[in-house]
């Protein structure tokens, strides 16, 4: 088996180098000239663990190539992945043009039936679109090759994103002949062990299902936090109420935590993107409308019990932030709430020491030398006159509260997370914030 995966971003580059792992011939295809150098060097434009050893074991062993030139790249292959970016437009909805681009490219090259897939998370009907490019472009040259379109979304999250590829939850791919679906079931064939099933449906439900699934999961997310804030009115603990219902089979225990809003490149976008969809053709979404502006307002309330602690009087204040990305394993600071919190807090006169065990350079690109940012999580508590936990790495989990007590100004914890026991912090002298529990 052979393929071809177009857009090196982190969809292609983990779809590409999975395949590789279990023996296929991927060529990862990219226009960036020098990301594709740094590629053939095992660098790597992003942060997934386990993934640079993954690229440069199959890069050795000849399984996986880089190229810039898709026409070369493509001959004689079963399939090809187009995996490009679809940037927001200003209106919410995908930018489809470099998708197009690649399905026109295709069409100029390609020399045998092969499978057009569509793996980049694109709106219901562009498959469609796909394959009106790709014959456009063959009816040009006067061709009769002929080809199938798929529909293959993605369910990775980033941070393990090689382990829900290697073992996923289940493989969702829309197709329209049993031609493609029978090189589709071949080519995912050694990731179906276990039992992992892999679902076929007509294309459109296939794009419809990668929106549904991540809208379901930002809804989750909003529905908790909406009820984390009415706990703190109600006097209830969200931690409680969480366990209680999440007990229910039917409600389950995961994505159902509070925090201080879901960022990322994928829930934001793809939550705006249906609501366009639904709205384009006469349809209101009228809950993901809200799961959308209960999400804008979290991003807001850490920063609004930083601003009640201190009665208003911010000015000239330290805030030590743990964690700038969006989410913990990850450097990216798409749509990460704690821009949304430095902000605030840099608006209001303060001063911020930020650490985070991967993000900062990342986060240099977007913020510059606005804040301060610390070699180590205990440095950025120096003279602090609080502590905001933003980010759940890991190391944030257990740290050490007495070295803390005697390194930080004011005894004060807002944990955007609720990462920490507030009894275990109070009874060390401390003021403690969370999401959705009692101060
Ligand atoms: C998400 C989906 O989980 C993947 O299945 C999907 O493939 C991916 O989008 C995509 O469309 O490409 P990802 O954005 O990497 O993956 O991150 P998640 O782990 O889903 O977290 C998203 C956000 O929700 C984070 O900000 C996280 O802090 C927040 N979150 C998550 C909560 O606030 N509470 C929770 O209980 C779970």
């Amino acid at each position: 088996m052979k393929i071809a995966v177009v857009g090196t971003g982190y969809v292609g580059l983990v779809t590409g180098t999975c395949f590789a792992e279990v023996g296929i011939d991927v060529t990862c295809i990219d226009i960036d000239v020098k990301k594709i150098d740094n590629l053939k060097q095992g660098i790597l434009p992003i942060y997934e663990p386990g993934l640079e050893k993954m690229v440069l074991r199959n890069v050795e062993k000849e399984r996986l190539h880089f190229s810039t030139d898709l026409a070369t790249a493509i001959q004689g292959c079963n399939a090809a992945f187009i995996a490009v970016g679809t940037p927001p437009g200003e209106d919410g909805s995908a930018d489809l043009k470099y998708v197009l681009g690649v399905a026109r490219e295709i069409g100029r090259s390609m020399t045998d039936y092969l499978v057009v897939v569509t793996k980049s998370t694109v709106p219901v009907g562009t498959a469609k679109k796909v394959k009106q490019a790709v014959q456009e472009e063959l009816d040009a040259r006067g061709s009769d090759l002929t080809f199938d379109v798929a529909s293959n979304p993605e369910f990775l999250k980033e941070g393990a994103a090689i382990d829900d590829f290697l073992k996923p939850d289940r493989i969702v791919v829309g197709i329209e002949s049993e031609r493609a679906e029978e090189l589709m079931r071949k080519l995912y064939k050694p990731f179906l062990l276990n039992g992992h099933p892999i679902i076929f449906m007509d294309v459109p439900s296939a794009e419809m299902t990668k929106y549904a699934a991540n809208s379901m999961l930002a809804t989750k997310i909003s529905f908790m936090n909406d009820i984390a804030n009415l706990c703190e009115i109600m006097g209830a603990d969200v931690n409680m109420v969480r366990r209680g219902i999440g007990s229910d089979s039917r409600i389950g225990n995961k994505f159902i935590y509070p925090g201080i809003g879901y960022g990322g490149s994928c829930f934001p976008k793809d939550v705006k993107a249906l609501i366009k969809t639904a709205e384009e053709n006469g349809y209101e979404m009228q809950i993901l409308k809200s799961v959308e502006s209960v999400n804008e307002n979290q991003k807001s309330v850490l920063f609004n019990k930083v601003k009640k602690h201190f009665n208003g009087d911010l000015a000239g204040k330290t805030f030590a932030l743990w964690g700038l990305s969006f989410k913990p394993k990850t450097d990216d600071m798409r749509e990460a709430p704690s821009l949304v919190i430095i902000e605030k807090l840099l608006e209001a006169g303060c001063k911020v020491k930020a650490y985070d065990p991967v993000a900062m350079q990342e986060a240099s690109h977007i913020v510059g030398d606005k804040i301060e940012y610390t070699k180590d999580a205990y440095e950025a508590i120096i003279d602090a006159d609080a502590l905001l936990v933003i980010t759940e790495w890991p190391e944030f989990r257990s740290p050490n509260f007495q070295v803390i007590g005697r390194l930080i100004r004011n005894k004060v914890v807002f944990d955007g997370r609720n990462i920490y026991e507030a009894k275990e912090l109070m009874d060390l002298g401390f003021a403690y914030y969370g999401i959705g529990v009692q101060d």
